[in-house]
């Protein structure tokens, strides 16, 4: 066997989780390398996630907004049309760019990329397989951080075609006519709006009775509202049970709230959540333990059962966010070095970037209800907001949930234009242990849509100034 390469730290996949923990690790003075079997870091978010979606998002948003939106405006837009693969081409040149600028920043600290598949070996050691062949490496501590991936429905494995995953939705050549969209999640919401505004005619069908798992049920239908409006057309409560792949479709079959259901569609877009990214990885061979969802169990200090192997990010239990791993990344680092690196998971801000986008942080209505937290709600709508009026931005509303007794914000949630900046300013207010009362005295310059959070917090305590 070659002789091994000693390292501080080696982690083991460069997303965002991973190769943030990378460069906290060189910052505190480790030795660290990063294992990435991409030749592009970054991992899902910047290749096929966060920033090629929202870089569609934003082209189709344009889009739309010329056809839909500009007469009001006294604009005519003359031909508006859409050409995909240029549309395709100035995402992939974001994604390019981004990649770029990350493998940058490693390697100008001189961080090691190894490009290659890494497997555990125990003791420390980890093989590595390339291009340029297998080589082991050491490391005093090894981080895992290999991210997660789609789930597939055991009835309908994905064919790239006819039944894809958002790794594909990003990447359509064309419109399909009729796009069915499995799952009312953030994947869901975000590619089923891309291909609605290009034209496709979307079912989303989903089988809770609300969208948007995890934001307040009265904030979520009131998204749902919104973008039924637009044209995605839902089915909640629907349970999609089986296909028939044929040659000009797919019929998906389902069972609804009123019996049994089909629906055609030329493709069918499985968006029902995301899996840890943990076979192949050789924890069972060096007896890493994982939880029955795939997820590896680790401590406070993110360490695994075995020492000197810790993990972060999706493939850990918790939100598989982008923003979440990095916060891992950057504590189990801090950690490693002795200092005292935490995360506030109850502080982590979910945001799904439809139009209006929804964001929220800490706890809605009935999560504080459930736990029988006595609170306090204040809504405001946007349609009240002058900002908002000035700038066709009025769907939506500000929803602050604050302690009942002690006044402590508990959670915010927003559906608004630029829901996912204004969600920062809660965030903060809530990691300073901020009342509804701060933010309320908080000034806020006019006019923006942040003053509806404001508006909000006065309205928890009944003294709203711009509603009733
Ligand atoms: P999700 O877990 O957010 O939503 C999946 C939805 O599918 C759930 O509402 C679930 O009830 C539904 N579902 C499951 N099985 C079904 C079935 N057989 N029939 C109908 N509905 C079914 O998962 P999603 O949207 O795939 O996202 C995966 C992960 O990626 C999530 O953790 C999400 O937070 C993250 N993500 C975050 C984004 C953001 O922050 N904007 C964007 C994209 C993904």
């Amino acid at each position: 066997m070659p002789k091994a390469i000693p390292y501080d730290v080696l982690v083991i996949g460069a997303g965002p989780g991973g190769y943030v923990c990378a460069i906290r690790c060189d910052q505190l003075g480790l030795k660290t390398a990063i294992v990435e079997k991409n030749a592009r870091l970054g991992g899902t978010c910047l290749n096929v996630g966060c920033i090629p979606s929202k870089a569609l998002l934003h082209s189709t948003e344009i889009y739309h907004e010329l056809l839909h939106g500009a007469k009001k405006h006294g604009i005519t837009a003359k031909e508006v049309s859409i050409d995909i693969s240029a549309l395709m081409k100035k995402k992939d040149g974001v994604v390019d760019k981004l990649g770029k600028g990350v493998r940058m920043l490693v390697e100008k600290r001189g961080i090691e990329i190894l490009t290659g598949t890494a497997k555990l070996l125990g003791n420390g050691q980890v093989e590595v397989s390339g291009k340029e062949g297998i080589q082991t490496v050491a490391a005093k501590e090894i981080i895992l951080a290999t991210g997660s991936k789609p789930v597939e429905l055991p009835f309908m494995p994905y064919d790239g075609e006819r039944i894809v995953h958002s790794d594909h939705g990003i990447a359509f050549d064309s419109a399909p006519a009729k796009l069915a969209v499995i799952g009312g999640g953030a994947i869901g919401l975000e590619l089923g709006s891309v291909w609605a505004r290009l034209g496709s005619e979307v079912d989303v069908i989903e089988f809770l009775p609300e969208i948007a798992t995890g934001f307040d049920p009265d904030v979520a239908k009131a998204a749902r509202r919104i973008l039924g409006k637009q044209g995605l057309k839902f089915s909640l409560s629907t349970k999609v049970t089986g296909v028939d792949i044929g040659e000009s479709g797919v019929t998906l079959r389902a069972e609804g709230p009123k019996g049994n259901i089909t629906f055609e569609a030329d493709k069918v877009l499985v968006a029902v959540g995301r899996a840890p990214c943990s076979d192949d990885l050789g924890l069972e061979e060096v007896g890493v333990v994982t939880n029955k969802r795939g997820s590896v169990t680790v401590d406070e200090a993110f360490r695994t059962n075995v020492h000197g192997i810790r993990a972060i990010g999706d493939l850990i239990p918790g939100p598989m966010l982008a923003h979440k791993a990095e916060e891992d990344g950057v504590a189990c680092a801090e950690i490693l070095a002795g200092q005292s690196g935490h995360v506030n998971y109850d502080l982590v801000p979910g945001v799904i970037y439809v139009d209006p986008e929804i964001a929220n942080v800490g706890l809605g209505e009935a999560d504080a209800k459930e736990r029988n937290i006595p609170v306090r709600c204040g809504t405001f709508p946007l349609a009240a907001n002058g900002r908002a009026l000035a700038t066709d931005a009025t769907e939506g509303l500000v929803k602050v949930v604050a302690h009942a007794e002690t006044d402590r914000l508990l959670g915010v949630q927003i559906v608004a234009r630029n829901a996912s900046e204004l969600i920062a300013s809660a965030v903060a207010h809530m990691e300073y242990g901020g009342s509804a009362e701060d933010l309320a005295r908080t000034i806020h310059a006019h006019p923006t849509l942040s003053e509806s959070l404001k508006e909000a917090a006065l309205a928890s305590d009944g003294r709203g100034l711009h509603s009733l």
